[in-house]
């Protein structure tokens, strides 16, 4: 039979990290000893407290049946009571708190609930490839908002044209930001919120990295700002903040109307978290004050070592002040792709080039700090013998 795809799947190209996957095994197949610089997936181990709660949990029979589609109300209270002490901000667990099977779950569902065939949704470029990809999912057109190293890769809400603005349904933003790292503080959320409500647009910012940042640096949420629970969702992780990647457990909170309807897109879609992941989840957030000094510290050692190696061999970089990616521009000649080539043909390294989150990422690539700190001695050992 002539399988044949929808269109939807025809307009997406292949995830980027699956491309890089298949590159990656046929370097491994030749015995190369790769350093893999490429995916945020951290190498750490989830802290043990929360693997002790995870077994206690998977013995009880109760935890076995299906879970609630919201999640356990004694999960989003645990969340709730961490996001106050964290941010300062109550949200009411029964209307306010969602939780998600991971928070690309949760971004990825968005669209779904609020995007019309047609309809227009804002979405930084470069940025997390999800944004994208869940609006042409929903039938939206998505619009690229530029992140520039001029602007401290924010996007400039007021270049958006009025008839973009009028269209549009959604407005994805990430800070700490993914790739480039960049970090945003309250005035830009104000920015947002003015924009929003003026053009009746719901925000989703995507706050996974919020518990990654160094030197005591803590980033905002969007909620500390007024007026942004009238009109805005935010999407938070355990992946990073506990090294949970694998576990798939996030949630996101805000507008109880928001909420709402994203829920009932997961009813139809799938049947919530296991609950013993969820008592964990609440195990880490009872147990451990965020962001983790242990986790923190080892990030900070890799991205000082990086950074000053990186400088050396001449290549231009900020020092991140949050999330455990260095966003760097490519020399002088190449393109990202030509010289992610050149990193994995002639060093063994894995980075990924930053045109695979958008147009505007050309130009640069990205590495995540998620090898330890000999190997990342070792992958600048590398980059020096590279000729470019
Ligand atoms: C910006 C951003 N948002 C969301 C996610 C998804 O994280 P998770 O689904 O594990 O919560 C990631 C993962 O890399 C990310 O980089």
């Amino acid at each position: 039979m002539q399988i044949e795809t929808a269109k939807r799947i025809d307009q997406i190209p292949p995830y980027l990290f699956a491309e890089i996957d298949k590159k990656k095994e046929e370097m491994r197949k030749k015995g190369i000893d790769l350093i893999d610089l490429g995916i945020g997936d951290p190498d750490l181990p989830t802290p043990k407290p929360i693997i002790e709660q995870l077994k206690k949990s998977s013995d009880d029979p109760r935890n076995h049946r299906y879970p609630s589609y919201e999640g356990m109300i004694e999960f989003r209270t645990e969340v709730a009571q961490w996001f106050e002490k964290r941010f300062g901000v109550k949200f009411n667990p029964q209307a306010e708190v969602l939780a998600l099977i991971g928070s690309k779950e949760g971004i990825a569902h968005i669209p779904l609930a609020f995007v019309n065939p047609g309809d227009y949704v804002l979405v930084p470029s470069p940025g997390y490839p999800v944004y994208r990809v869940s609006t042409l999912f929903a039938g939206g057109i998505p619009y690229f908002l530029p992140l520039r190293k001029e602007n401290g890769f924010l996007p400039s809400l007021s270049e958006i044209p009025e008839s973009i603005a009028q269209k549009a349904k959604l407005l994805f933003i990430n800070y700490p930001n993914n790739p480039t790292s960049a970090i945003a503080e309250k005035p830009f959320f104000e920015e947002v919120v003015a924009f929003a409500q003026r053009h009746q647009i719901i925000v989703c910012h995507d706050a996974a990295y919020s518990e990654v940042a160094f030197g005591g640096y803590r980033p905002p949420s969007f909620f500390e700002i007024e007026g942004a629970k009238e009109i805005g969702i935010e999407f938070h992780s355990l992946s990073k903040t506990f090294n949970m990647t694998g576990w798939r457990i996030g949630f996101a909170v805000g507008c109880s109307e928001i909420i709402s309807v994203l829920g009932r897109v997961k009813t139809n879609i799938d049947s919530g978290v296991f609950q013993a992941i969820q008592e964990a989840g609440m195990a880490a957030f009872r147990h451990f004050d965020t962001p983790l000094p242990e986790i923190i510290d080892i990030y900070e050692r890799r991205r000082d070592v990086m950074i000053r190696g990186l400088r050396e061999i001449g290549l231009e970089v900020d020092p991140p002040k949050a999330t455990f990616y260095l966003w760097i521009r490519v020399p002088r000649g190449y393109t990202s792709a030509q010289f992610a080539a050149l990193l994995l043909e002639q060093g063994g390294i894995v980075a990924t080039p930053g045109n695979g989150f958008g147009e505007e990422g050309e130009g640069y690539f990205r590495m995540a700090l998620t090898v330890d700190e000999k190997r990342c001695k070792e992958a600048i050992e590398r980059i020096k013998r590279i000729k470019f």
